[in-house]
């Protein structure tokens, strides 16, 4: 089974295809990072745009290095939502166009569980298993139990952890995005030097919060002279606290999903963030310590890529589940919800 994949949810135009024996056929990512840079995160309006002018010539460029003809595909899957509805819109039509043009079954994806089912196919773990997504706009902690089949066990009340990261960078005057900012100039500095509030730390639950930590970076940064070494020094003590509240909320995930899921002992960490190499450290330690395997997908397929989407029409196609071409597209749309919107 071969399956194309589109995703235009943010700000990357992506296509790829991918086999159901988990080869990844061609995987093309075009990052429209230079044109938000200029505003310091992405713009709905030209994302949309960037999208239109873009995804054609993608489709193309993915058939051509899979050196496929649309008469081999199964099946083309494309991000329906969460997402800016302007570039899911681009996505979806564009799928729509080629299941109807060429006969082919459509799926219309939901973006996180292309995040959160990236670990089968990069690793072809089984289910159940627990699952920590980290993104620019999510924070979750997730049992995943089969497509479709998620038990959210907690997200964040505020912030996610990639805009604290995003935010981080910009008040330390780092480029955009901030999280690979963050993490490069931490690489240089004193995790200690600033003793950043972990927030949510040995509450019950596994929801998260960022704000405060978020707040008490701008004010730190305000109050001092920022110079190489600061900068330096305020990414690394970020990072470590956010690491750390990162790991007590998944601690307390891996006590409730050994109790409801006794099948299950990984750990997967998923997401843009997770391309974090200290916060993998920390989570892989924690997995570890707790007799958890830790699965983390290679950098290049935690971030916002169609590989991952493709791989969620191969998983529903193997249950016989499709889409219709009237599906609409979902700016908003849980993991833990039934698929088809009302
Ligand atoms: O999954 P993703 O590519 O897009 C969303 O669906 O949100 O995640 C993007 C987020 C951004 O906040 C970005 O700063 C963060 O992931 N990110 C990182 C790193 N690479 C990307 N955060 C920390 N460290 C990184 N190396
Ligand atoms: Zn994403």
């Amino acid at each position: 089974m071969i399956v194309l994949g589109i995703e235009t949810s943010c700000d990357e135009t992506a296509t790829a295809i991918v086999r159901d024996d988990r080869t990844i056929l061609s995987n093309v990512v075009f990052t429209q990072l230079d044109e938000h840079r200029p505003y310091g995160g992405v713009v709905p309006e030209i994302a949309a745009r960037s999208h239109l002018e873009h995804i054609d010539g993608l489709v193309d460029q993915a058939m051509r290095e899979a050196n496929l003809d649309f008469t081999d595909l199964d099946g083309v899957a494309a991000t329906g939502g969460p997402g800016l509805i302007g570039g899911v819109l681009v996505g979806m039509m564009t799928a729509k166009a080629i299941a109807l043009v060429h006969g082919l079954p459509l799926i219309a994806a939901n973006h996180l569980e292309g995040h959160a089912l990236t670990a089968r196919l990069t690793d072809g773990i089984e289910f159940p298993y627990l699952l920590l997504l980290v993104s620019g706009g999510h924070c979750q902690l997730v049992a995943v139990k089969g497509p479709g089949d998620y038990t959210r066990y907690g997200t964040t009340l505020d912030d996610a952890v990639g805009e604290a990261f995003d935010k981080t960078a910009k008040v330390l005057g780092l480029p955009y995005p901030g999280g690979p900012a963050v993490e490069e100039a931490a690489l240089q500095g004193d995790p200690n030097r600033f003793a950043f509030p972990r927030p949510m730390r040995g509450r019950p639950g596994c929801d998260f919060s960022f704000s405060g930590l978020k707040t008490a970076v701008a004010r730190k940064v305000q109050s001092v002279q920022l110079e190489p070494s600061l900068v330096a020094d305020v990414a690394a003590s970020f990072q470590s606290a956010a690491g750390d509240a990162l790991a007590d909320r998944t601690l307390n995930a891996i006590h409730r999903f050994r109790t409801e899921e006794p099948n299950g002992n990984t750990l997967v960490v998923a997401g843009g963030v997770a391309a974090n190499a200290h916060l993998r450290g920390v989570l892989s330690t924690l997995a570890t310590a707790e007799g958890f395997r830790f699965v983390a997908p290679p950098p290049a397929l935690c971030t916002d890529n169609a590989a991952m989407i493709a791989w969620v029409g191969i998983e529903r196609l193997r249950l016989g589940e499709t889409d219709d071409l009237s599906f609409a597209p979902r700016p908003r749309w849980p993991l833990d919800e039934e698929r088809i919107a009302s």
